[in-house]
């Protein structure tokens, strides 16, 4: 298995994968094709973002995304975990792992000061990976005005 960076040509693996990943939203490919994709490539590129595919066979099995963030806390950048997912039949074999720990070393070489992943699926998967629980993360969903305080 290899463990490479994602490029424009992984497109249709990538979205294949994403589509069986997601859960909270509902991909659409035109947004996908014309917006989302170019731009996290983009952000990579310039050191923004690590998003990286596994190749078995030729075939894309999984990918990571952590966009790196600049923070004044942690006086440095720190790379946050936002996607990560192997295709169902290829699971249980190291892939995931192997995407972490390529995440952890390309954050080790820039310098990122930590590696954060918000999780409630998989976080048994993180603690065997060196990560442990440190916040709990909450959202607020732009078109979830229900939640707004009353004026
Ligand atoms: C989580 C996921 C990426 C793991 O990929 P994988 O290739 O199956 O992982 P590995 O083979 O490297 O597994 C490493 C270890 O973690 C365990 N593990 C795998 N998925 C796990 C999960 N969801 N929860 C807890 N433990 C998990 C494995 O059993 C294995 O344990 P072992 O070392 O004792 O055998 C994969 O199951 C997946 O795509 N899940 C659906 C998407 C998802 O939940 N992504 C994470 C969102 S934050």
């Amino acid at each position: 298995m290899t463990i490479r960076d994602a490029t424009l040509s992984d497109s249709d693996d990538i979205y294949r994968l994403l589509s069986g990943f997601v859960t909270s939203y509902a991909p659409d490919r035109a947004v996908f094709d014309d917006v989302t994709f170019p731009r996290i490539i983009e952000a990579a590129a310039g050191g923004r973002a690590e998003f990286l595919v596994a190749e078995q066979d030729s075939s894309v099995v999984g990918y990571l995304l952590a966009l790196r963030t600049p923070t004044l806390f942690a006086g440095g950048t720190i790379l946050e975990l936002l996607e990560l997912t192997v295709d169902t039949p290829a699971r249980g074999r190291g892939t995931g792992s192997a995407l972490i720990r390529a995440a952890q070393a390309r954050a080790r070489e820039a310098k990122d000061v930590e590696v954060t992943v918000p999780t409630r699926r998989a976080a048994d998967f993180y603690r065997g990976l060196g990560f442990h629980e440190t916040a709990v993360h909450l959202k607020w969903s732009t078109t979830c005005w229900s939640t707004t305080p009353e004026s």
